[in-house]
């Protein structure tokens, strides 16, 4: 038999999957690690324990699995976006990692915005944002300008798990979309940013496709993994690539719908021209020379996560959500909207916060728990709506995630996007991308189509119910009215935040 690995390199902890050659996931392992929060808005990591959780859980998974290490032909990875590894020459991390969902960098956006103007959208194809890694690179530079000087390279979190397995650098462009330092449409780095802010050339790493080999695992790596010089390391991709790969969206038309901490509507493009005025992001796809549209929702899963903590009382998820079919849609005219941590898609706001609208005496936590979930839906919506104006058809979504555990919730999805909503058989999100990389790098397939026809499995669609989807189109309408009535008061609340002792 041959196998291969997906890694997925998360921000809670790294899932990594053992699969055979007809996609059966044989055995799956998970390591998790800390997340420093020093200040509000920091967000950050140590990039050794990334390396020391991977090496452990790829060490657990051959242990528990039984299969022979010569049998395992190649590992590919997935990783959490944009966050930033500053390299010295030692080849080890200078600082601890800024990750995805800090949001220190306001100030550096709106100096990328001023320096760059048109150019940023013509060439980045993509905003300014906090979470993006050029501005990060920016903070540095102003705040810890000896680091950057000492720094030999940076990297994104999976690669640089990958250089101390492999000892070698690279950056695939799927991830490298994620920057604001790439020609997206070009692929290739675009000098012209970098030397509007003073970066040096050396400090870019080569550029490589998501299915490349870019080596095998040093004698170390293979002594602490349990792994031999036989297996061939992908370089892999950005972890919303790999989630789409692992939904199989490799064609155009195709669109998925993940919910996990933050939630993500994705759709395959070829076009590499098109513009949506940076109202989503636009970043290469794991496949060569395909592209993929995005709409974020920052607090998805997340929104979920902070009610069920915040006034669940201590209910598991499945407690909690159990009275929500008994509310009809609409939760009561109870509204949400999921801006607890800001907004990227279609409002860039750090400073948006989230509203319960309409709340009445005779709501109950289920209607609290239905708006919430609704809310979620109805952000989604938003980016589906984006790429919908945009002329692209959006009438088949694959749900994966959170989203796609809860029967509730899927049906849900197909009544607030109009929508089919798909379940897969077997869904293991971005370590799937990762492993089916993999298989395509270690000449599996002959394209990653047919390792997705192989891999993956519909089990289940949801077809919208006419008259629920009348409704929640009804109260779409006043769900979107609710950022510009509240903008400003957010903006004004914005000065009391941060005052608990
Ligand atoms: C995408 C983004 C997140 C991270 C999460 O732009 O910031 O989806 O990739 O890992």
């Amino acid at each position: 038999m041959s196998y291969v690995i997906g890694i997925d390199l998360g921000t809670s902890a790294v899932k990594s999957v053992l699969v055979d050659r007809s996609g059966k996931v044989v055995c799956e392992e998970s390591e998790a690690y800390p997340l420093y929060q020093p200040q509000p808005g920091y967000s950050e990591q140590d990039a050794e324990d990334w390396v020391e959780k991977t090496v452990l859980s790829l060490n657990r998974l051959l242990a528990a699995s039984g299969v022979k290490p010569e049998e395992i032909e190649g590992i590919s990875f997935s990783g959490q976006m944009h966050g930033l590894v500053l390299v010295g020459e030692d080849g080890r991390a200078l600082r601890r990692a800024i990750l995805w969902n800090d949001t220190r960098t306001t100030p550096q956006c709106r100096r990328i915005e001023r320096t760059l103007g048109d150019k940023l959208l013509k060439i980045a194809r993509n905003r300014a944002l906090e979470g993006f890694t050029l501005p990060k690179i920016l903070w540095v530079q102003e705040y810890e300008p000896e680091i950057l000087e000492r720094a030999s390279l940076f990297l994104l979190p999976k690669d640089y798990v990958r250089l101390r397995l492999t000892g070698s650098a690279a950056m695939d462009y799927s991830d490298a979309a994620g920057t604001l330092l790439l020609d997206v449409a070009g692929k290739e780095w675009s000098t012209e940013i970098a030397e509007a802010f003073g970066l040096k050339a050396s400090l870019f790493p080569p550029l490589v496709e998501s299915f490349d080999d870019t080596g095998s695992l040093l004698p170390e790596m293979q002594a602490s993994t349990g792994l031999t010089e036989k297996t061939r390391v992908y370089a892999g991709g950005a972890d919303n690539a790999c989630g789409a790969i692992g939904a199989g969206i490799l064609n155009e038309g195709q669109t998925m719908c993940s919910i996990g901490t933050s939630g993500v509507v994705l759709s395959y493009e070829t076009r590499r021209d098109l513009d949506f005025e940076g109202k989503v992001h636009f970043f290469n796809h794991g496949e060569k020379d395909a592209f993929y549209i995005m709409g974020v929702t920052l607090a998805a899963g997340y929104s979920m996560q902070w009610f069920r903590e915040t006034f669940g009382g201590g209910q598991s998820f499945e407690d909690l959500l159990a009275g929500i079919g008994e509310v009809a849609p609409g939760a009561n005219g109870l509204l949400f909207t999921p801006y607890i941590v800001g907004e990227r898609t279609p409002h860039p706001d750090s400073d948006i916060r989230g509203s319960f609208v309409g709340i009445d005496a005779s709501h109950k936590l289920p209607h609290f728990a239905r708006a919430v979930m609704e809310g979620i839906t109805f952000s989604l919506r938003e980016s589906i709506d984006i790429l919908r104006a945009a002329g692209k058809t959006v009438d088949k979504v694959v749900s994966i995630g959170g989203g796609a555990k809860n029967q509730e919730w899927l049906q849900m999805q197909a009544d607030v996007f109009g929508a089919d909503v798909v379940k897969l058989e077997s869904e293991q999100g971005p370590a799937m991308g990762a492993a089916m990389l993999a298989a395509f790098g270690s000449g599996w397939f002959e394209t990653l189509q047919d390792c997705a026809r192989e891999f993956i499995r519909e089990a289940k669609t949801y077809t919208p119910d006419a008259r629920r989807t009348e409704v929640y189109s009804k109260l779409f309408d006043v769900y979107r009215d609710v950022y510009g009535q509240t903008a400003e008061l957010n903006r004004r609340l914005a000065a009391f935040r941060g005052g608990d002792n």
